[in-house]
């Protein structure tokens, strides 16, 4: 493709926050990543003639920065909510997935929206999503605490050390039905995210070429495939 670069020929080199689970997360007796990003992004990168090629997990807030810099990896996809701000430094592919948030806290909790929204409450997040910006916008007197790991925070609100966390709808209902059976979503909150694939703003026959091989999955069944896979029929 003319103009298209690569890091590294024959491969789409990716990078990602890998504790997202089911969208990115590393399968603990292969150590690889897998999940619903890896199966689109080994996807496209096929229909590509490229092999995917993750680099090693990186901070969230830390993606958009690393794909704006360059040099580094030719996408990030990680559940990456499409927004007005992270399109000033990168750009998008079509969004793959809609997407909203949740508030989770401890089975027995009796805290609402309503009542998270005091200075006596902590509310968790993982730093620089859009959960985090949710809780700065709609709970502006809880003390909302940024943390890296998303299964660090559950954990916390398991043992009340905070009362509630702010985090994707599909990651609060997949990680509570896996392994957090004492946490209850009280709330689902109607954001209306999309989920796009970040490329540089200086690569845009890479964005074109992820979008091309995203339409033909979503024409050829191989994204209904993966929905399926990942979330049921
Ligand atoms: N959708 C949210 C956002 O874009 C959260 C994404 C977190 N992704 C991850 N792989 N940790 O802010």
């Amino acid at each position: 493709k003319k103009g298209m670069t690569l890091i590294e020929d024959g491969k789409l080199t990716v990078v990602a926050e890998l504790g997202f689970a089911p969208f990115e997360y590393m399968d603990e007796k292969t150590g690889e990543p897998v999940g619903f990003d890896v199966d689109v992004i080994n996807a496209v990168a096929e229909k590509m003639g490229l092999a995917a090629s993750y680099l090693p997990n990186q901070k969230f807030d830390t993606l958009v920065p690393i794909i704006k810099q360059g040099g580094k990896a030719d996408v990030s996809i990680a559940a990456i909510t499409i927004t007005d701000e992270r399109m000033e430094s990168v750009d998008f592919s079509e969004p793959y997935l809609d997407s909203n948030q949740a508030i989770v806290v401890a089975k027995g909790s009796s805290e609402t929206e309503e009542t998270l929204n005091d200075a006596s409450k902590q509310v968790v997040c993982q730093g620089g999503t859009t959960g985090d910006e949710w809780i700065g916008e709609n709970l502006p007197d809880a003390v909302r605490v940024p943390v890296d790991d998303v299964t660090a925070a559950l954990t916390g609100v398991q043992t009340g050390l905070y009362q509630a966390m702010v985090v994707d709808l599909p990651v609060a209902s997949y990680m509570l039905a896996q392994s957090f059976s004492d946490l209850q979503i009280v709330k689902e909150i109607p954001t209306g995210e999309q989920y796009g694939i970040a490329v540089s703003k200086d690569n845009p026959e890479l964005t074109q070429a992820v979008n091309k091989a995203l339409e033909d999955m979503k024409s050829d069944g191989t994204m209904k495939e993966i929905e399926t896979k990942w979330f049921g029929s």
